[in-house]
Protein backbone atom coordinates (compact mmCIF):
# COMPACT_ATOMS: atom_id res chain seq x y z
CA UNK A 1 0.00 0.00 0.00
CA UNK A 2 1.03 3.37 0.13
CA UNK A 3 0.80 5.13 -4.51
CA UNK A 4 -3.45 5.11 -4.49
CA UNK A 5 -3.72 7.90 -1.52
CA UNK A 6 -0.67 9.38 -1.13
CA UNK A 7 0.06 7.81 2.29
CA UNK A 8 2.87 9.14 3.65
CA UNK A 9 5.36 5.86 3.17
CA UNK A 10 5.10 2.48 1.09
CA UNK A 11 4.13 -0.28 3.11
CA UNK A 12 4.96 -4.10 2.08
CA UNK A 13 3.47 -6.98 4.23
CA UNK A 14 6.47 -9.67 4.49
CA UNK A 15 4.31 -12.05 7.77
CA UNK A 16 1.23 -12.40 8.80
CA UNK A 17 3.14 -10.26 11.80
CA UNK A 18 5.18 -8.07 10.14
CA UNK A 19 5.28 -5.12 7.79
CA UNK A 20 8.18 -2.96 6.21
CA UNK A 21 7.42 0.50 5.93
CA UNK A 22 9.61 2.69 3.59
CA UNK A 23 9.90 6.20 2.93
CA UNK A 24 12.36 9.13 1.22
CA UNK A 25 12.59 12.77 2.17
CA UNK A 26 15.07 15.30 1.50
CA UNK A 27 14.50 19.21 2.52
CA UNK A 28 16.92 22.57 1.99
CA UNK A 29 18.22 24.25 4.79
CA UNK A 30 16.25 25.52 7.30
CA UNK A 31 18.49 27.52 9.06
CA UNK A 32 22.50 28.68 9.41
CA UNK A 33 23.17 25.54 12.17
CA UNK A 34 24.92 22.26 10.41
CA UNK A 35 24.31 20.62 13.53
CA UNK A 36 20.43 21.69 14.07
CA UNK A 37 20.18 21.31 10.27
CA UNK A 38 21.05 17.36 10.13
CA UNK A 39 18.81 16.97 13.09
CA UNK A 40 15.85 18.23 11.51
CA UNK A 41 16.00 16.64 8.04
CA UNK A 42 16.47 13.55 9.66
CA UNK A 43 13.18 14.20 12.13
CA UNK A 44 10.84 15.20 9.12
CA UNK A 45 12.26 11.69 7.14
CA UNK A 46 11.80 9.05 10.14
CA UNK A 47 8.25 10.94 10.85
CA UNK A 48 6.85 9.17 7.79
CA UNK A 49 7.73 6.16 8.84
CA UNK A 50 5.93 7.03 12.58
CA UNK A 51 2.83 8.92 10.86
CA UNK A 52 2.23 5.06 9.88
CA UNK A 53 2.48 3.60 13.32
CA UNK A 54 6.11 2.15 12.44
CA UNK A 55 9.32 2.21 13.69
CA UNK A 56 12.13 3.20 12.35
CA UNK A 57 15.03 -0.25 11.86
CA UNK A 58 17.33 1.56 9.49
CA UNK A 59 18.27 4.79 7.41
CA UNK A 60 19.97 6.12 4.52
CA UNK A 61 21.62 9.14 4.21
CA UNK A 62 21.05 10.63 0.78
CA UNK A 63 23.26 14.37 0.27
CA UNK A 64 23.26 16.72 -2.66
CA UNK A 65 26.16 19.11 -0.96
CA UNK A 66 27.43 21.82 -3.52
CA UNK A 67 31.36 21.42 -3.89
CA UNK A 68 32.17 24.95 -2.01
CA UNK A 69 30.85 23.95 1.14
CA UNK A 70 33.80 23.23 3.80
CA UNK A 71 34.12 19.42 5.10
CA UNK A 72 33.35 19.88 8.76
CA UNK A 73 30.02 22.00 8.17
CA UNK A 74 29.44 18.46 5.95
CA UNK A 75 30.07 16.42 8.97
CA UNK A 76 28.08 18.36 11.18
CA UNK A 77 25.23 18.19 9.16
CA UNK A 78 25.84 14.02 9.24
CA UNK A 79 26.49 13.72 12.71
CA UNK A 80 22.95 15.43 13.39
CA UNK A 81 21.20 13.53 11.28
CA UNK A 82 22.88 10.30 13.03
CA UNK A 83 22.42 11.23 16.09
CA UNK A 84 18.71 11.91 15.89
CA UNK A 85 18.34 8.65 13.88
CA UNK A 86 19.39 7.12 17.17
CA UNK A 87 17.41 8.67 19.00
CA UNK A 88 14.51 7.36 16.99
CA UNK A 89 15.66 3.95 17.35
CA UNK A 90 17.34 3.26 14.11
CA UNK A 91 20.90 3.14 12.79
CA UNK A 92 22.11 5.28 9.67
CA UNK A 93 23.54 2.24 7.73
CA UNK A 94 24.82 4.28 4.62
CA UNK A 95 24.49 6.76 2.25
CA UNK A 96 25.10 8.45 -1.59
CA UNK A 97 26.66 11.92 -2.20
CA UNK A 98 26.58 13.34 -5.05
CA UNK A 99 27.33 17.41 -5.83
CA UNK A 100 24.56 19.55 -6.39
CA UNK A 101 23.94 23.49 -6.82
CA UNK A 102 21.69 23.48 -3.48
CA UNK A 103 22.18 21.89 -0.85
CA UNK A 104 20.02 19.34 0.32
CA UNK A 105 20.04 16.72 3.17
CA UNK A 106 17.40 13.50 4.60
CA UNK A 107 17.28 9.81 4.37
CA UNK A 108 16.00 7.27 2.95
CA UNK A 109 14.15 5.45 6.04
CA UNK A 110 12.79 1.51 6.41
CA UNK A 111 11.16 0.43 9.69
CA UNK A 112 8.75 -1.90 10.92
CA UNK A 113 4.85 -2.43 11.58
CA UNK A 114 3.12 -5.14 12.84
CA UNK A 115 0.45 -5.91 10.02
CA UNK A 116 -2.87 -4.94 12.03
CA UNK A 117 -1.44 -1.42 13.40
CA UNK A 118 -0.71 0.34 10.27
CA UNK A 119 -2.36 3.67 10.33
CA UNK A 120 -3.31 5.19 6.68
CA UNK A 121 -4.21 8.52 5.75
CA UNK A 122 -7.89 7.40 4.82
CA UNK A 123 -10.31 6.12 7.44
CA UNK A 124 -11.57 9.44 9.10
CA UNK A 125 -15.58 8.98 9.87
CA UNK A 126 -17.79 11.61 10.38
CA UNK A 127 -17.85 12.20 14.05
CA UNK A 128 -14.48 11.59 14.73
CA UNK A 129 -12.60 14.23 16.87
CA UNK A 130 -8.83 15.60 14.92
CA UNK A 131 -5.98 16.15 17.21
CA UNK A 132 -2.55 17.88 16.00
CA UNK A 133 0.35 17.29 18.00
CA UNK A 134 3.19 20.08 17.16
CA UNK A 135 2.38 24.10 16.68
CA UNK A 136 1.96 24.98 13.21
CA UNK A 137 4.22 28.38 11.02
CA UNK A 138 7.58 26.78 11.07
CA UNK A 139 7.44 27.81 7.15
CA UNK A 140 6.69 31.15 7.41
CA UNK A 141 9.17 32.07 10.22
CA UNK A 142 12.11 30.43 8.38
CA UNK A 143 11.25 32.53 5.08
CA UNK A 144 10.55 35.87 7.72
CA UNK A 145 14.64 34.87 9.20
CA UNK A 146 15.68 34.42 5.98
CA UNK A 147 14.53 38.02 4.55
CA UNK A 148 15.91 39.42 8.17
CA UNK A 149 12.59 40.20 8.99
CA UNK A 150 12.50 38.32 12.23
CA UNK A 151 15.20 37.60 15.31
CA UNK A 152 17.13 34.51 15.19
CA UNK A 153 16.39 33.44 17.87
CA UNK A 154 12.39 32.68 17.22
CA UNK A 155 13.91 30.10 15.01
CA UNK A 156 16.22 28.56 17.60
CA UNK A 157 12.20 27.98 19.42
CA UNK A 158 11.22 26.44 16.34
CA UNK A 159 13.69 24.28 15.74
CA UNK A 160 12.99 22.49 18.93
CA UNK A 161 10.21 21.85 17.28
CA UNK A 162 11.05 20.70 14.16
CA UNK A 163 14.19 18.65 16.04
CA UNK A 164 11.16 16.76 18.08
CA UNK A 165 10.26 13.35 16.75
CA UNK A 166 6.76 12.11 16.21
CA UNK A 167 7.88 9.03 17.86
CA UNK A 168 5.11 9.16 20.89
CA UNK A 169 2.73 10.49 18.58
CA UNK A 170 3.29 8.07 15.99
CA UNK A 171 3.34 4.89 18.35
CA UNK A 172 0.38 5.25 20.44
CA UNK A 173 -1.79 5.80 17.45
CA UNK A 174 -2.73 2.60 17.17
CA UNK A 175 -3.02 2.11 20.99
CA UNK A 176 -6.34 4.63 20.96
CA UNK A 177 -7.69 3.12 17.61
CA UNK A 178 -6.84 5.75 15.33
CA UNK A 179 -8.79 5.72 12.48
CA UNK A 180 -6.34 7.80 10.12
CA UNK A 181 -3.14 9.99 10.42
CA UNK A 182 -0.81 11.60 8.37
CA UNK A 183 2.47 14.36 9.14
CA UNK A 184 1.59 17.93 8.61
CA UNK A 185 4.73 18.64 5.93
CA UNK A 186 4.96 20.36 2.34
CA UNK A 187 1.43 21.21 2.14
CA UNK A 188 0.47 22.46 5.71
CA UNK A 189 -1.90 21.80 8.01
CA UNK A 190 -5.37 22.56 5.02
CA UNK A 191 -3.47 21.00 1.99
CA UNK A 192 -2.25 17.46 4.66
CA UNK A 193 -5.91 17.54 5.73
CA UNK A 194 -7.43 17.39 2.14
CA UNK A 195 -5.33 14.69 1.47
CA UNK A 196 -6.97 12.79 4.06
CA UNK A 197 -10.76 13.82 3.40
CA UNK A 198 -10.07 12.94 -0.13
CA UNK A 199 -8.52 9.30 0.59
CA UNK A 200 -11.23 8.98 3.03
CA UNK A 201 -14.29 9.77 1.03
CA UNK A 202 -16.94 12.16 1.38
CA UNK A 203 -16.02 13.94 4.24
CA UNK A 204 -14.70 17.58 5.25
CA UNK A 205 -12.17 18.38 8.14
CA UNK A 206 -13.83 20.88 10.09
CA UNK A 207 -10.72 23.10 11.78
CA UNK A 208 -11.37 25.57 14.36
CA UNK A 209 -8.65 27.99 14.32
CA UNK A 210 -8.59 29.33 17.46
CA UNK A 211 -7.58 25.71 19.16
CA UNK A 212 -4.83 25.24 16.72
CA UNK A 213 -1.19 25.79 18.18
CA UNK A 214 0.78 27.85 16.22
CA UNK A 215 3.85 29.95 16.85
CA UNK A 216 2.72 33.77 17.37
CA UNK A 217 5.37 35.42 15.15
CA UNK A 218 3.87 33.15 12.11
CA UNK A 219 0.69 35.36 12.02
CA UNK A 220 2.96 39.16 12.24
CA UNK A 221 4.73 37.24 9.20
CA UNK A 222 1.98 36.77 7.60
CA UNK A 223 0.44 40.04 7.88
CA UNK A 224 3.63 41.49 6.38
CA UNK A 225 3.45 39.43 3.54
CA UNK A 226 6.52 36.92 4.27
CA UNK A 227 5.68 33.89 2.14
CA UNK A 228 7.36 31.01 0.71
CA UNK A 229 7.85 29.13 -2.76
CA UNK A 230 5.19 27.07 -1.51
CA UNK A 231 2.57 29.02 -0.39
CA UNK A 232 0.42 29.96 -3.31
CA UNK A 233 0.60 26.62 -4.88
CA UNK A 234 -1.01 25.12 -1.65
CA UNK A 235 -3.67 27.57 -1.25
CA UNK A 236 -4.43 26.72 -5.07
CA UNK A 237 -4.64 22.89 -4.48
CA UNK A 238 -7.40 23.39 -2.26
CA UNK A 239 -9.14 25.22 -4.74
CA UNK A 240 -12.93 24.87 -4.33
CA UNK A 241 -12.98 22.42 -1.32
CA UNK A 242 -12.21 25.03 1.26
CA UNK A 243 -15.18 27.06 3.24
CA UNK A 244 -13.61 30.21 5.36
CA UNK A 245 -15.93 31.21 8.03
CA UNK A 246 -16.17 34.98 8.29
CA UNK A 247 -14.77 35.36 11.42
CA UNK A 248 -11.66 33.79 10.44
CA UNK A 249 -8.69 36.40 9.65
CA UNK A 250 -6.90 35.88 6.16
CA UNK A 251 -3.63 35.65 8.62
CA UNK A 252 -5.19 32.51 10.35
CA UNK A 253 -6.30 31.14 7.44
CA UNK A 254 -3.07 31.86 5.44
CA UNK A 255 -1.73 29.56 8.80
CA UNK A 256 -3.46 26.37 7.50
CA UNK A 257 -1.65 26.39 3.91
CA UNK A 258 2.43 27.50 5.41
CA UNK A 259 4.63 24.56 4.61
CA UNK A 260 5.96 22.90 7.41
CA UNK A 261 8.79 21.08 7.87
CA UNK A 262 8.86 18.03 10.00
CA UNK A 263 5.76 18.83 11.46
CA UNK A 264 3.28 17.06 13.84
CA UNK A 265 0.46 14.11 13.18
CA UNK A 266 -3.00 15.17 12.33
CA UNK A 267 -4.89 12.11 13.63
CA UNK A 268 -8.44 11.44 13.40
CA UNK A 269 -9.96 9.42 16.01
CA UNK A 270 -13.34 9.16 18.10
CA UNK A 271 -14.10 11.40 20.16
CA UNK A 272 -12.97 10.07 23.89
CA UNK A 273 -9.97 7.80 22.48
CA UNK A 274 -8.82 11.81 20.87
CA UNK A 275 -8.86 12.97 24.48
CA UNK A 276 -7.18 9.90 26.16
CA UNK A 277 -4.80 10.36 23.25
CA UNK A 278 -4.05 13.89 24.02
CA UNK A 279 -3.69 13.34 27.92
CA UNK A 280 -1.21 10.37 27.22
CA UNK A 281 0.54 12.51 24.88
CA UNK A 282 0.76 15.42 27.58
CA UNK A 283 2.25 13.12 29.91
CA UNK A 284 4.90 11.65 27.10
CA UNK A 285 6.13 15.10 26.91
CA UNK A 286 4.22 16.30 23.82
CA UNK A 287 2.85 19.20 25.47
CA UNK A 288 1.32 20.66 21.68
CA UNK A 289 -1.09 18.39 21.31
CA UNK A 290 -4.40 19.61 21.63
CA UNK A 291 -7.58 18.44 19.72
CA UNK A 292 -8.28 20.96 16.71
CA UNK A 293 -11.27 20.13 14.96
CA UNK A 294 -14.01 17.44 13.95
CA UNK A 295 -15.32 15.25 10.94
CA UNK A 296 -18.10 15.88 9.38
CA UNK A 297 -20.06 14.02 6.45
CA UNK A 298 -20.23 16.28 3.12
CA UNK A 299 -20.88 15.99 -0.23
CA UNK A 300 -17.28 16.06 -1.32
CA UNK A 301 -13.88 15.81 -0.01
CA UNK A 302 -12.97 19.26 2.04
CA UNK A 303 -11.75 21.35 4.50
CA UNK A 304 -13.93 24.09 6.52
CA UNK A 305 -12.23 26.67 9.20
CA UNK A 306 -13.57 28.38 11.49
CA UNK A 307 -12.37 29.93 14.28
CO1 LIG B 1 4.44 12.64 5.31
CO1 LIG C 1 7.25 12.83 3.31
Amino acid sequence: MGLETSDDAGVVKLRDDLALVVTVDIITPVLDDPYIFGQIAAANSVSDVFSMGGTPVTAVNICCFPGEIPKDVLAEILRGGRDKVREAGGEVVGGHTVKDEELKFGCSVTGTVHPDRVIRNRGAKPGDALVLTKPIGTGVLISGCRKGKLDTSVLLRAAEVMTALNDKAGTLLADFDAHAATDVTGFGLAGHGFEMAKASGDITLRMFLSRVPHFPESLDMIAQGIGTSMTKGNRAALGENLAIDPGVTPEQAGLTWDPQTSGGLLVALEPDKAEAYVARLKDEGVGAATIIGEVVRSDAPGIELRL
